[in-house]
């Protein structure tokens, strides 16, 4: 059975240090906690209004951190030159839209193909591993794949937002999807409003090998700490992951 990594998005910690200023709390010590309690990787998303994650903070994360660093970037010529800069690990090209409160859909690769693969080649050509935040469609799954993505990540928006026969429905379509990826060679990834109620049925689906949940973990860090929230988080991931090997499937497909 594949392995499924847990990537700890920080840009929370930095929302609320902005909300007074100053450096409290700082997220470079929120990943070095994460760390400590399992995480496999750190995820920041260097937004083009700066309103969480600061060129600073990518600064530090690039160096301080002994995790790799996935850095969420807008495919735009100033996020392209920061990642050529720093150098992550890996980075995940993501839509963004100034008046969104979060990342709300995917990113439209049918739309915008030849844009894509610019910024594919480009990152690629650095050793920085790419992957594209889309939503759980064939099609976009499917361009993904041309434009030479080496990996996806699926979007659980919609399945985390809604509830009975609806979500199974999101969950079944997820699941399409990174079947479909996989069978083409992409790398599987999924995250985005991830919870300790929704994790356990996306880590059951077994071509996914990693998933990147920020704003649950430093929510919940508030009431218990982060390290046992992300303890409590990577236990519910292995029993969903175990589920596979009982039954294949907890959506009945397969
Ligand atoms: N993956 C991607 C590509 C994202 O943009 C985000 C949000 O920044 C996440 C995962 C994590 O989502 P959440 O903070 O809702 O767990």
């Amino acid at each position: 059975m594949r392995k499924l990594r847990l990537g700890v998005n920080i840009d929370h910690v930095a929302t609320i240090r902005n909300a007074r200023g100053g450096h409290h709390p700082d997220p470079v010590r929120a990943a070095r906690m994460a760390a400590e309690a399992g995480a496999d990787g750190i995820t920041a998303h260097l937004r083009e209004d700066r309103r969480h994650i600061s060129d600073h903070d990518i600064r530090r994360l690039a160096v301080e951190i002994p995790l790799p660093l996935n850095l969420e970037m807008a495919a735009t010529a100033e996020m392209l030159e920061i990642a050529l800069r720093h150098k992550p690990k890996a980075a995940c090209i993501v839509p963004e839209k100034r008046e969104e409160l979060t990342t709300e859909g995917g990113l439209d690769v049918v739309g915008a193909k030849q844009h894509i693969r610019r910024y594919i080649k480009e990152l690629s050509a650095n050793n920085i591993r790419v992957s594209l935040f889309i939503d759980p469609d064939i099609e976009q799954v499917s361009a993904a794949y041309d434009v030479g993505a080496a990996v996806v990540e699926l979007h659980t928006g919609s399945y985390c937002d809604v509830l009975g026969d609806a979500r199974n429905e999101e969950l079944k379509r997820i699941a399409d999807a990174a079947e479909y990826g996989s069978a083409k060679g992409l790398e599987i990834h999924a995250g985005h409003g991830l919870s300790y109620d929704t994790v356990m049925d996306i880590a059951a689906i077994p071509e996914i090998v990693e998933l990147n949940i920020g704003h649950f973990l430093i929510g919940e860090a508030i009431f218990v700490g982060l390290p046992p929230a992300i303890r409590h988080m990577r236990e519910l991931m292995d029993q969903g992951r175990a589920q596979i090997a009982g039954k294949r499937s907890v959506y009945g497909k397969r």
